[in-house]
């Protein structure tokens, strides 16, 4: 029987300064030395290279970034590109977070070709999906976040799929307090499992790991992870305290694939 990993990865936002960064890593270590889960930290650009450097101490710590360019290189004033990152000890970036799409205005073909760009700098995506109060209410979800599938992961081949992690995260639980139930986000990541098999195959959906997000937090983490196509949670609030976060990282469960 293959198993997915459990990912818990947290997602700091425009939050933590270097001092900070290097105070949390150095919290959570002891926190989470025994914890079975692999644990992703989503550090500012800032940040990135002292964090990686501080991480190196523990195993079981990957530390990313939470956006990159979709350029390569070139006159784009303020970007930062894949290869910087990745030479500044990323291991994974997040594509396509609901607060990018929305207040930058990306686009699933955006997300597209950063997706491509990361893969070219061996950096593991993590691709954000879901979608609105207005679209879940009006019963629009399934469309929205196949739409938003199919196009952001359209042209990856198989052998990079293998590598990829997705994140359903319905934006109406986003810094909200108000998580989808652990019934609503299983039916939500099956949906997706069903669309990665329709993108791929049943093999390769069957290997990416699908994290829930929106509202995280201790007193749900083991709840939702229990959850059959529930992998791992991409946590943003919850994720600043190293104390509350390991509590999430240490909600231990094995996820399994059928
Ligand atoms: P939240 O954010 O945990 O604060 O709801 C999740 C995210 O935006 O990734």
């Amino acid at each position: 029987m293959a198993m997915r990993p459990t990912i818990i990865a947290g997602n700091w936002k425009m939050h933590k300064t270097i001092s900070e960064a290097l105070t949390f890593i150095n919290e959570l270590m002891p926190l989470v030395d025994s914890a079975s889960a692999e644990i992703y930290l989503a550090v500012p650009f800032t940040c990135l290279a002292a964090a990686a450097e501080e991480a190196c101490e523990a195993e079981n710590i990957e530390v990313g970034a939470q956006n990159m360019s979709d350029h390569e290189d070139g006159p784009w004033t303020g970007e930062v590109s894949g290869r910087m990152i990745k030479e500044a000890g990323a291991d994974f970036v997040i594509l396509g977070h609901s607060e990018r799409r929305q207040h930058f205005n990306e686009g699933n073909g955006i997300v597209n070709q950063k997706l491509k760009l990361a893969y070219l700098s061996s950096l593991q995506p993590i691709v954000c999906v879901g979608e609105t109060q207005k679209e879940h209410e009006s019963g629009h979800a399934h469309e929205v976040v196949e739409k938003q599938m199919r196009e952001s992961l359209a042209g990856i081949s198989r052998e990079d799929a293998a590598s990829l992690i997705l994140a359903y995260e319905p934006i109406w639980a986003i810094g909200t307090g108000k998580n989808a139930t652990p019934e609503v986000a299983q039916a939500m990541h099956s949906f997706c499992r069903e669309v990665l098999k329709k993108v791929w195959d049943a093999e390769t959906a069957q290997k990416i790991p699908i994290l829930y997000g929106g509202s995280a937090k201790p007193d749900n983490a083991v709840q939702l992870l229990g959850q059959a196509d529930i992998d791992g949670l991409l946590v943003g609030g919850a994720s600043l305290n190293a104390h509350v976060f390991s509590q999430i990282v240490n909600a231990n469960v094995n996820n399994q694939v059928a």
